[in-house]
């Protein structure tokens, strides 16, 4: 492929998440979240972990802003975490959570790097969960009171919101219980992510109601499916994995409704699914961009049934695969485009808001670490965005997930995201071959081939 080429104003980023990274559980008066209650569980993390220090950025902040500095990001995001605002889920601020969030606002403002902050990735207060959480209709004004406050709070300093992050992780928590809160409901998932989409609708009517001065959008984790064989059997697969992950948000967001075989295959389930007159208008309410994480595809093949879909590692015969285990195929970053621009018609500014790949690669003698799959990973993926871009599609920016290794959910530090490495004993930050490459391909708005 040729030299991938950007203009300057493209946003070259990279992301976390608060739980994943902040640690800080309890601190200054934080409410515990679903994530704090699964990882205290056992049996529920990879090897009984928890994320109560994580990488501790609560209280390193500003050596992780200093980090992104001299990486020469253009753009943070991170996400709030809920409960670190309102302990309580609803009603009272906590000052002190609220200001953790201003200061590390400033602290990026002040290191030229605009702040792009996530309202809902996944850590959910635990009180309100008490109260039924998002299977529950109340979840829809609950979370558009909170993204008003936060709207209050930052509004006039964060470049870009994103309600819902990869709001499918509600199917694994509510559906599958292979996240947190852990249950097993298939009717009471659905029932979940439509409520975050109502409330995704409703954060975007508080928004434009507000002061605030970016633009808002919404998250969506695209993994294509691909038929294994020629079949049609395995074609049907692919479609219902698809109709079961990335369309379940894209049908209502871009074209007005649920799909109506997704529908009838719910009433089939017996789930009495509910929408409540006027939800779906709620849902497709105009956002400011689109934000697509990508990683790779899914081989579908009929066989695996029921939710084998989720697990799946069908491989490719000629797939090219990573040390991890996960499937490299770059090109699932322009189809994912193409899927959103020619088949959904989005016309809105995307991002890809998250990319990137885990590795177990350690310090070598002499002293680097030398995660190379990364750098060929994200090249791959940029050079298709760049073609995805020459063909006149609008994508803006590219954040890559992540900045530092952290904790990967269920399968906790087993699996490491950054370009910077973590060390869990002393937590020590020390940058990858990754983080210097990257920083070659944001000076000269290019990845060399
Ligand atoms: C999806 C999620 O948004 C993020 O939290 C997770 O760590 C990465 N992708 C990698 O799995």
């Amino acid at each position: 492929m040729r030299t991938a080429r950007f203009p300057n104003d493209f946003v070259f980023g990279t992301a976390t998440s608060a739980f994943q990274i902040e640690g800080g559980w309890d601190a200054d008066g934080k409410g515990p979240s679903i994530w704090d209650t699964f990882s205290h569980t056992p049996g529920k993390i990879w090897q009984g972990q928890h994320a109560d220090v994580a990488c501790d950025h609560y209280h390193r902040y500003r050596d992780d802003v200093a980090l992104m500095e001299s990486i020469g990001v253009d753009a943070y995001r991170f996400s709030i975490s809920w409960p670190r605002v309102l302990p309580e889920g609803a009603g009272r601020l906590n000052p002190a959570g609220i200001a953790f969030y201003d200061r590390l606002v400033d602290e990026l403002l002040a290191a030229g790097i605009a702040p792009s902050a996530t309202l809902f990735h996944w850590d959910y207060p635990q009180v309100l969960e008490d109260r039924g959480g998002w299977p529950v209709r109340d979840s829809i004004e609950w979370f558009a009171d909170y993204a008003a406050v936060m709207f209050d709070a930052l509004g006039d300093r964060v470049a870009q919101w994103s309600t819902l992050n990869e709001p499918i992780a509600l199917w694994v928590g509510y559906g599958l219980g292979a996240f947190a809160p852990g249950s097993s409901d298939r009717a009471a998932a659905h029932q979940a992510m439509h409520h975050a989409l109502v409330g995704h609708g409703r954060a975007v009517e508080a928004f434009r109601a507000s002061n605030a001065a970016g633009d808002i959008g919404v998250v969506v984790d695209v993994w294509k499916r691909h038929p294994a064989t020629e079949s049609p059997e395995d074609a049907a697969a692919a479609l219902r994995g698809e109709q079961d992950g990335f369309r379940f948000f894209f049908d209502p967001l871009f074209r007005g409704g649920y799909d109506p075989d997704m529908l009838a295959r719910f009433t089939c389930e017996g789930s009495g699914f509910r929408i409540t007159d006027g939800d779906l208008a709620t849902i497709a309410q105009p956002v400011d961009f689109l934000g697509l994480n990508v990683y790779s595809r899914v081989i579908a093949r009929a066989e695996h049934t029921g939710d084998e879909w989720w697990t799946a590692t069908e491989r490719h015969p000629g797939g090219n695969y990573l040390a991890n285990g996960m499937e490299f195929y770059p090109r699932a970053v322009y189809d994912a485009i193409r899927i959103a621009t020619d088949e959904y018609g989005v016309d809105v500014p995307i991002y890809i808001t998250e990319n990137g790949m885990s590795d177990t690669v350690e310090r070598a003698d002499g002293g680097t670490i030398d995660d190379d799959e990364r750098v060929r990973y994200v090249s791959g993926f940029l050079e298709w965005i760049a073609r995805a871009r020459d063909e006149g599609a609008d994508v803006r920016g590219y954040y890559l997930w992540s900045l530092m290794d952290n904790f990967e959910w269920a399968a906790g530090y087993s699996q490491r995201f950054g370009m910077v490495h973590v060390d869990w004993e002393t937590l020590e930050r020390t940058p990858k071959r990754s983080a210097e490459w990257y920083r070659e391909v944001i000076r000269s708005r290019s990845v060399p081939s």
